[in-house]
C-alpha cells in the first residue's frame, strides 16, 4: 500500500481563514430560484413562498455568502423589474438561458431569503447591457438611507432599512462572447473603473470585484487580467475567477487531479495581479474572488439541454441538473482544499450553484429536497475548518495523468483555531484503485485527541443520490484513524476518497 506523510506546524500559517470562502451562488437560471428555493405551493413553503426544507439544508450546508442574481443572467437584467408589487412586475426574455423571467423573486425577496439561511448577500451589477447610471441607481436603492427617489422607493416597497450589501461584482464574465454586451479588456477595464469610482461616491466602503477571465482557457487569459487591473487596480478589492471541471472520456485519474489545475490557475492570477502591482508601485495586494467553481458536465448542457427555438421561452426549465457521483464529491472536496491552500490570496469563493442547477441540493416540485454527494465535503469543511489555514508539508508519491502530467496521489490541508487549539485535517486519495496510509505529524499542535472522522468513499465511485434513492451516498466514520502518544496520527484512505479529521484538546 502506498504511504504519504503530512507534517503540520502552528508556526507555518498560510492565512487566517476568511469564512467567505464558504460562499455560494444563486442565479436566475433553470430551477435554482423558481421551483427550487421558491415554490409557494410546496407543503413546506413559508408565508413568502420559500421552501423551509431547502432553507434547512442551506443552513446545514453552512453557506456564508451568496452571490446573486447571476451569472450570465445579470448581463441582461433590469433590477427595477424585480421590485414593487409582484403582480405588476414584467415578464422578460432571459436570453442567457432562453427562458421566461417572471420577476416574482427580486432584491427584496432574495434579501429576505438570505437572512433566513443566515448568509450575507453579494450582488452583481449589469455591465453587459447597462452601465454606470443603472449601477448607482441600484446601489442607491440597496444601500443608501436618504430622502432620494430610489431610497424612498425601497421604503415604499417595504424595506425601511437599507440592505447594506458590502460586496459587489462589476459585471460577469465580460470577456466571454456568450455574455450579453461582452467587451474587450480595454473597454471593460475603463467601464469597471468608472463604475467603481461612481459607486464609491455613494458608498466608499464597498468591496468591489472586477471580472477576471471566464476561465483559464480563454485566449486572453493573463493579458485580460493585466489590462483590466491596469485600469482598475486602485478602484477594486478583488479580481474574480471561475473554473468548472468534468470527467472526460472516463479518465478518472485526470479528473481526480483537476485541483492541480485550480492551484495553477490561482497562482497565475496572483502573478498577473502582482505584475500590475509592481508596475504601479502599489502597496496594495489584489485579492481573488473565486466566485464560480464546481464540477459541471457542461457538454451535457450544450448537447442535450440547451434551448434555442425562437418560440420556446419556458419558465424555470430543467437546466444544468447534474446528478453528482462519489468521484464528483471527491473532486469538490479537493477543490475546497485548493481554495484553502491559497487562503492568503483567495479571500472569497462561491460554489456555483446552490439549488438544482449544478447544485449540492436538489428538489422536486411538491416533493422532496435532498443532498447530492457534493453537499458533504462542503458542509463538513465549512463546519470543521476554523481559525487559520496551516501550510501542508506533504511527502507523497505521484501518479501519471493524461491531462495534468504527474500529480500527487494525496492532497491535503489543515486548519487550526489559535484560541482553542482545535485543528482539522482534510485529505483526498486520488488513486482509482489503491488505498493509501497517511501519517499526519501533529505533535507540534500540542496534545490533541481525535474528535470526529468522516470519509466519503464507495465501492462504486459513480454512486449518486437521486430522487429514487436520496440517501444512497453519505460519509462514514473512518475507524482506521488512530493518534499515538508521540503525536503521530495514522489513517487509511480508501481509493477515490475524501476525508476530514477533527482534532480537539
Ligand atoms: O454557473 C453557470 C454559468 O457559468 C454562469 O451563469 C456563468 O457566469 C458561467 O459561465
Amino acid at each position: 500500500m502506498p504511504a504519504a506523510r503530512l507534517t503540520l506546524d502552528p508556526a507555518f500559517v498560510v492565512a487566517s481563514l476568511d469564512r467567505r470562502l464558504f460562499g455560494s451562488f444563486v442565479e436566475h437560471l433553470g430551477r435554482c430560484v423558481y421551483d427550487g428555493l421558491y415554490e409557494p405551493g410546496h407543503p413546506t413553503a413559508d408565508a413568502e413562498g420559500f421552501r423551509q426544507d431547502v432553507i434547512d439544508l442551506v443552513r446545514e450546508l453552512g453557506v456564508t455568502t451568496i452571490r446573486y442574481p447571476g451569472g450570465n443572467f445579470v448581463s441582461g437584467y433590469r433590477w427595477e423589474d424585480g421590485v414593487g408589487p409582484v403582480e405588476q412586475r414584467p415578464k422578460r426574455l432571459d436570453t442567457a438561458w432562453h427562458s421566461l423571467e417572471t420577476n416574482e423573486v427580486g432584491l427584496h425577496e432574495f434579501a429576505s431569503w438570505s437572512d433566513k439561511v443566515g448568509s450575507e448577500l453579494m450582488l452583481a451589477v449589469n455591465l453587459g447591457t447597462r452601465g454606470v447610471q443603472e449601477a448607482i441607481d441600484l446601489l442607491e436603492y440597496t444601500n443608501i438611507p436618504s430622502p432620494s427617489a430610489f431610497s424612498q422607493q425601497r421604503v415604499a416597497n417595504g424595506a425601511d432599512a437599507p440592505f447594506d450589501v458590502r460586496m459587489w461584482c462589476l459585471g460577469n464574465e465580460m470577456d466571454g462572447p456568450w455574455q450579453l454586451g461582452y467587451r474587450s479588456a480595454e473597454d471593460y477595464g475603463v467601464l469597471a473603473s468608472r463604475t467603481a469610482k461612481a459607486m464609491r461616491q455613494l458608498d466608499p466602503d464597498l468591496e468591489l470585484v472586477a471580472c477576471g477571465s471566464s476561465n483559464r482557457h480563454m485566449p486572453t487569459f493573463g493579458s485580460w487580467e493585466r489590462t483590466v487591473l491596469e485600469h482598475t487596480y486602485d478602484d477594486v478589492d478583488f479580481i474574480s475567477c471561475h473554473a468548472y471541471y468534468q470527467l472526460h472520456d472516463g479518465d478518472l485519474g485526470s479528473f481526480l487531479a483537476c485541483a492541480t489545475d485550480m492551484d495553477a490557475f490561482i497562482e497565475e492570477i496572483a502573478s498577473a495581479a502582482d505584475h500590475v502591482k509592481s508596475i504601479r508601485r502599489s502597496d496594495k495586494t489584489m485579492k481573488i474572488s473565486f466566485d464560480e467553481w464546481n464540477v459541471w458536465y457542461v457538454d451535457r448542457y450544450h448537447d442535450v439541454d440547451r434551448i434555442t427555438a425562437v418560440g420556446e421561452w419556458p419558465v424555470a426549465p430543467r437546466l444544468l441538473e447534474d446528478a453528482y457521483s462519489v468521484v464528483d464529491a471527491v473532486v469538490v472536496g479537493n477543490l475546497i482544499i485548493s481554495l484553502l491552500k491559497h487562503a492568503d490570496r483567495v479571500r472569497s469563493a462561491s460554489l456555483a450553484q446552490l439549488v438544482n442547477v449544478i447544485a449540492p441540493i436538489m428538489t422536486e416540485p411538491g416533493g422532496a429536497a435532498w443532498k447530492q454527494t457534493t453537499f458533504f465535503p462542503f458542509a463538513l469543511t465549512a463546519r470543521l475548518a476554523q481559525g487559520e489555514v496551516l501550510k501542508p508539508a506533504l511527502e507523497v508519491p505521484a501518479y501519471a495523468t493524461a491531462a495534468y502530467g504527474d500529480a500527487p496521489l494525496v492532497d491535503a490541508v489543515a486548519t487550526r483555531d489559535p484560541d482553542t487549539g482545535a485543528a482539522a485535517v482534510f485529505l483526498v486519495n486520488r488513486s482509482v484503485d489503491e488505498a493509501i496510509t497517511v501519517t499526519v505529524d501533529v505533535e507540534r499542535l500540542g496534545a490533541l485527541r481525535i474528535a470526529e472522522t468522516h470519509t466519503l468513499a464507495d465501492a462504486d465511485p459513480f454512486a449518486a443520490n437521486t430522487l429514487e434513492d436520496q440517501e444512497r451516498v453519505a460519509p462514514a466514520a473512518n475507524d482506521s484513524a488512530r493518534l499515538d502518544e508521540d503525536g503521530v496520527l495514522t489513517i487509511e484512505l480508501p481509493p477515490v476518497s475524501w476525508t476530514a479529521i477533527a482534532l480537539t484538546r
